[in-house]
């Protein structure tokens, strides 16, 4: 993906070669088409209107800079030309993940480009902590995106306004000078002091900082899930829900990654040791990046998402994606940094049998460094991935903000 690269949106006509494939990664059905679609937009038009920012409710325990934050998520204007905002493609009521499910990877601003990856959760990444090697486990940790490539939440929020495939502005200038023309350019002074639209590279850093810090805020992290309850004695897992707690512990191994202990930095439970591994997943061929021409997607379709390995040029991480908390996963759908999977069952099916030929799983991604202590031939029964699948839906924040 194209972090803090600058390109120019120009007019775009590309002739594609569509994958259509009943199940992305299931390895049935598959059929193939020749489709052109021509996609014209040109950025930087003089029809370029402000869009309203949506009706925000500024919760009594914000900080200004958390308030100008939460502005700064939800506000379309930051985007060429305005229309996508963060939230757009980590909506609330999706769990802060893509609403649209229609797409595994999300769209972008301009349309007929898509990004390479499945949008992840925005709720409880900022417990991540800065990307760093940990020689005591012998494993890159923490982070921010799919393959860590930005140390933190204030490093990240830098990256999607500026990126041609999502938010696609020109550059810091033409940011810092929509933030200028917003209704909160007064607080962002008052916050960052009177002079900061005068240093744009420092203003755009103030930007991320705060989004950042709403980031941080118990609105988007709100621990508010049935298992949160049931963690301060004030809930009950059913049966069904204990039985998907204990093979999540236990025979299937999720804990193993997605850990269900306190983490011991936050005290928090985030189902996540913020590690990175290879998975096995298949390539989606269904994600539309395979689509996009020469100039986003050289390889075409035979691009392989390497993950870790490819950021760090490493081999030794090839095919490692870091571990998502399966906080909200419910509502996250489709899963896995590509977006193979539409269902938890799926995902918990192909863990319990990734490994057996005769399940017929396609081939991975990524063969390379995968992990086989862990997942691969759990020797689940379908009630009991019934079980497993019961308890990850114990995991869904039942507060989360109003946004008009
Ligand atoms: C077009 C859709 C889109 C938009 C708009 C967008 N994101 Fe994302 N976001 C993604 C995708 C896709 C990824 C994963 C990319 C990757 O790993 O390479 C991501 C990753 C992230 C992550 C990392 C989460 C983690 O667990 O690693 C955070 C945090 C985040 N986005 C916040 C934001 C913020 C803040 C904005 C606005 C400034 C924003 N996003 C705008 C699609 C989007
Ligand atoms: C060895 C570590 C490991 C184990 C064990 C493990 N996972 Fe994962 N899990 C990962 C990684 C890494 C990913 C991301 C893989 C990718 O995108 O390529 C992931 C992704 C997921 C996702 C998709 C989440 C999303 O937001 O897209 C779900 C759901 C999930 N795991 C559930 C489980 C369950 C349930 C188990 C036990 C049956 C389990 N995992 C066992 C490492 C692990």
């Amino acid at each position: 993906m194209l972090r803090k690269t600058v390109l120019p949106v120009t007019a775009i006509a590309l002739s594609v070669l569509l994958l259509l494939a009943v199940s992305a990664c299931s390895g049935k059905t598959q059929t193939q088409g020749t489709v052109t679609t021509d996609s014209s937009t040109t950025s930087g038009s003089a029809s370029d209107a402000r869009k309203p920012l949506p009706a925000l409710q500024r919760s009594a325990s914000f900080t200004d800079k958390q308030w100008l934050g939460k502005q700064l998520f939800f506000d379309p204007n930051l985007s060429q030309p305005s229309g996508q905002a963060c939230k757009d493609c980590h909506e609330p009521a999706a769990g802060w993940a893509d609403p649209n499910k229609d797409s595994p990877t999300s769209k972008g601003n301009t349309p007929g480009l898509f990004g390479n990856r499945n949008s992840p959760s925005v709720a409880y990444a900022s417990f991540s902590p800065d990307f760093h090697y940990d020689a005591r486990r012998k494993s890159y940790i923490g982070g921010q995106f799919w393959d860590g490539r930005a140390k933190n939440v204030a490093d990240q929020a830098k990256g999607p306004i500026l990126n041609p495939l999502e938010m696609s502005e020109a550059n810091m200038q033409s940011v810092i000078d929509a933030v200028k023309a917003g209704a909160y350019a007064d607080l962002f002074k008052k916050v960052w002091g009177a002079n900061v639209f005068e240093e744009t590279e420092t203003a755009y850093g103030d930007l991320a900082k705060s989004i950042a810090e709403y980031e941080k805020t118990s609105e988007v992290n709100s621990f508010s899930s049935k298992y949160d309850d049931v963690l301060r004695g004030a809930a009950t897992l059913t049966d069904r829900e204990k039985r998907g707690l204990d093979l999540f512990n236990g025979k299937a191994r999720c804990s193993k990654c997605h850990t269900s202990a306190a983490d011991p930095a936050s005290g928090k439970v985030l189902f996540t040791d913020f590690s990175y591994d290879n998975a096995g997943v298949p390539k989606n061929p269904q994600n539309k990046f395979y689509t996009l021409g020469a100039k986003y997607n050289p390889a075409g379709k035979d691009f392989v998402d390497l993950g870790l390995g490819g950021q760090l040029k490493k081999p030794s991480e090839n095919g490692k994606f870091k571990v998502p908390s399966l906080r909200n996963v419910a509502l996250t759908a489709p899963y896995m940094h590509n977006g193979c999977f539409t269902v938890l069952k799926d995902v918990v099916r192909f863990y319990n049998t990734r490994d057996v030929a005769s399940a017929g799983w396609p081939a991975p991604e990524v063969t390379e460094n995968m992990n086989k202590q862990d997942m691969g031939n759990l020797k689940l029964t379908d009630s009991e991935i019934e079980d497993i699948v019961a308890f990850l839906n114990t995991l869904t924040d039942t507060k989360r903000p109003l946004v008009k």
